[in-house]
């Protein structure tokens, strides 16, 4: 279902090239919301993707508000078999798509024998398999224009093993590992791949963490980033083209610790973390 809006600008240009439009997935909430505005804040025309109709309509109206920028929401459950390639279409339906957010990410949180299978196939098919599609769908035609940036939402736990979130993790070191490689093989195309790594931001997915375990929910305030700071930071990265983007000095620590430990070392220190809180018991 696609809502259309009466807001109409000048297309906006990077280095010669007409940028299109950016489509941000999981952008009625979060991260991908504070995305959008950034984007908004940027002058960019703006496709939003989400399940929630409501919550995607009241983004979009406050960016149409706040910015003058043109906002399409298109509604699709993206975990769905036909998700991506529907979406992919009705968005190209309004131009070609310069810039991708693969930003709509689910969390399981537990041990994973008392996980649900459904619940785990729904993290894959969204984190792993519709950002795989959506991408592969979109990447052709950025190279054939000699123009694209593409950003992936990966996270801060893509960098070890985090037992409590294991299939989370795996997802998310996937992402990190497809975009490093992507930017490679993107050198000299004018397209570029961007991971953006956040450690843990203020969101209704930290706060599901922190609902389901008191050790969470004890973190440090400071430990735990602002989305509009996210955002604002990946903005940036993404138009610098640069590959990783880690926000806030304690995170790029953790993250910079793991790529010099043994890997078997930073296991053991996670398994070890998880065991002595809360975030492995059985609900
Ligand atoms: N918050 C953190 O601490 C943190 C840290 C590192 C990385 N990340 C990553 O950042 C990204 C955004 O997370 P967030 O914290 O902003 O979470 P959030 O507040 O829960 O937002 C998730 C977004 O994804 C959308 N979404 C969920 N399932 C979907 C589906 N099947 N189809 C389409 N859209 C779907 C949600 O919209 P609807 O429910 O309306 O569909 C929502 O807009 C995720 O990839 C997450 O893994 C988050």
């Amino acid at each position: 279902m696609v809502t259309r809006t009466k807001i109409k600008l000048d297309p906006l240009r990077i280095d010669g090239h007409e940028v299109g439009r950016v489509l941000i997935t999981g952008a009625s909430a979060g991260i991908g919301a504070a995305l959008a505005r950034e984007f908004a804040r940027n002058g960019h025309q703006l496709t939003l993707v989400a399940r929630r109709r409501a919550k995607l309509a009241a983004v979009a109206a406050e960016l149409e508000r706040e910015h003058y920028v043109e906002v399409r929401t298109i509604v699709q459950d993206l975990a769905k078999p036909t998700g991506p390639a529907a979406l992919v279409k009705a968005a190209q339906a309004d131009g070609p798509i310069g810039i991708l957010v693969n930003n709509a990410g689910v969390i399981d949180v537990g041990p994973f024998a008392a996980s649900r299978t459904d619940a785990l196939v729904n993290l894959v098919n969204l984190n792993v398999r519709a950002l795989t599609e959506l991408t592969s769908l979109v990447v052709p035609g950025m190279v054939e224009r000699g123009f694209g940036r593409i950003l992936n939402v990966a996270s801060l736990a893509a960098f070890q093993p985090v037992p409590s979130m294991a299939a989370y993790a795996a997802s998310k070191a996937y992402v990190l590992a497809l975009t490093e490689a992507l930017s490679e093989e993107l050198k000299g195309s004018g397209v570029t791949a961007t991971a953006l790594c956040p450690g843990i931001t203020d969101t209704d997915m930290a706060s599901e963490i922190r609902a389901g375990s008191a050790a969470a929910a004890k973190l440090p305030k400071q430990l735990v980033s602002d989305p509009a700071d996210v955002a604002a930071e990946a903005y940036k990265a993404l138009m610098a083209g640069r590959v990783v983007l880690v926000p806030g000095l304690p995170n790029q620590i953790t993250a910079a610790w793991a790529q010099v430990t043994p890997h078997w070392l930073t296991r053991y220190v996670t398994g070890f973390v998880a065991r002595r809180t809360d975030l492995l018991q059985k609900p």
